[in-house]
């Protein structure tokens, strides 16, 4: 695996893992969706303040000799408000794959979203963290609603059974959006891995031909439930004790209706620009969401998160945590277990320094006033 003590950045993890993967896995986990626009956006959103976004306003004089970033998120104890999202496939990264995110969450105290197409079962991404009494770590099952309800269900007991801790199910995916790299490469499974969860050979998306396209777009065509509406919120919520989240609102009106319909949380999500493109980046329309939420419900955020001063920016604007999706895939890539745990630290160092150099002490400080949005009209 790559050697990589000079990565000082997400962004040099990146490079290294692209050294090391093939071109065809690569290109799935770092591209999105058409032209690509929402994918530098959500980026771009972070960055301050030569795009007229969102610049940090630090106060001063508040002994910062220490920083408190843990929390409690779905009644869980976390060490940071920092957490994985749900990639598909993680074991094209690394052959440990998603068992090695598991024990680097488990490790660095804090949660991971494991998607239902992981390449490890639901089971064994949880036998992966210790049970020691104090260890941290905590998993939570993305769900897809598939059109066979009972296979979907059967994933949700599974789930509770194994002892995760809340569904995020993913409401931006009726279909899968145009990717063009994986169109251009047609994109499937590397013939020794499958969709652990799923026992037929079709489910596990590891059948033979999947013609001149993304393999995966014809995956999602014929099995997830493109009819999916807010009742099924309500059918889901019937069928599990798990607190619900719904992952994949970007506006106001969808957060508020979530809201009517009894969701425990929002996940402010553009499935990291994969699904329409075009969309504005999530960091542009936290507020919005949260506004509509009332505080009614946890709002969470993934897309573009980069850095430690991303995260910051995210909890001003009111996210109670914030997801990281392909950062981890660069760690994993380059290092397994250990190169996951790296781009943890490496986040949650720089999100010390940044809270520190704020002048906050613990995440209640970090509220709206440390924001604003600063319009620069022209550069000299
Ligand atoms: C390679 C890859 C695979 C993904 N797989 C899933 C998935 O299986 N289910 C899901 O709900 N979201 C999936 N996502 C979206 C992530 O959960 C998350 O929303 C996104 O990656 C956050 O953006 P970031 O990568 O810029 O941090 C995937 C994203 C990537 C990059």
């Amino acid at each position: 695996m790559a050697g990589n003590s000079a990565c000082v950045c997400v962004s040099d993890f990146e490079v290294e893992a692209k050294k090391v993967l093939p071109k065809g896995i690569y290109d799935y986990y770092r591209s999105g969706a058409e032209e690509e626009t929402t994918l530098a956006d959500n980026v771009a959103a972070f960055k301050s303040p030569c795009d007229c976004r969102w610049c940090l306003i630090p106060r001063v004089l508040r002994d910062v000799s220490s920083v408190d970033l843990s929390l409690s998120v779905l009644g869980q104890q976390l060490s940071m408000p920092l957490c994985v999202a749900a990639t598909a496939m993680q074991r094209m990264a690394h052959p440990d794959g998603e068992t090695a995110t598991a024990r680097a969450c488990q490790a660095m105290g804090t949660g991971m979203m494991v998607s239902s197409w992981a390449t490890s079962t639901i089971e064994e991404v949880m036998s992966a963290m210790t049970t020691s009494p104090g260890a941290g770590g905590v998993l939570w099952l993305q769900l897809y609603i598939y059109k066979d309800r009972e296979l979907t269900l059967s994933l949700v007991r599974r789930a509770e059974e194994a002892g995760y801790k809340a569904i995020f199910v993913t409401v931006d995916t009726p279909y899968l959006g145009r990717r063009l790299d994986d169109m251009r490469n047609c994109f499937k499974l590397p013939s020794h891995l499958r969709l652990s969860n799923f026992s037929t050979d079709a489910l596990a998306f590891s059948e033979g031909d999947y013609g001149s396209d993304s393999g995966l777009a014809v995956y999602v065509a014929k099995a997830i439930d493109p009819t999916l509406c807010w009742d099924d919120i309500h059918w889901l919520k019937k069928h599990t004790h798990l607190p619900v989240i719904v992952k994949g609102i970007i506006n106001g009106e969808d957060a508020a209706l979530a809201v009517k319909h009894g969701v425990d949380g929002i996940l402010v999500s553009n499935h990291g620009a994969r699904q329409l493109d075009g969309v504005p980046a999530t960091l542009d329309v936290l507020e919005e969401v949260v506004g509509a939420v009332q505080g009614c419900c946890d709002v969470y955020l993934d897309g573009g998160v980069r850095r430690g001063t991303d995260v910051i920016k995210a909890l001003a604007l009111g996210a109670k945590a914030v997801f990281i999706g392909r950062p981890v895939l660069w760690g994993l890539a380059c290092e397994g277990e250990q190169g996951v745990i790296k781009v943890l630290q490496l986040l949650k160092d720089e999100l010390i320094l940044a809270m520190a150099l704020a002048g906050c002490r613990s995440l209640s400080e970090v509220n709206r006033s440390l924001v604003r949005s600063v319009k620069v009209t022209s550069r000299i």
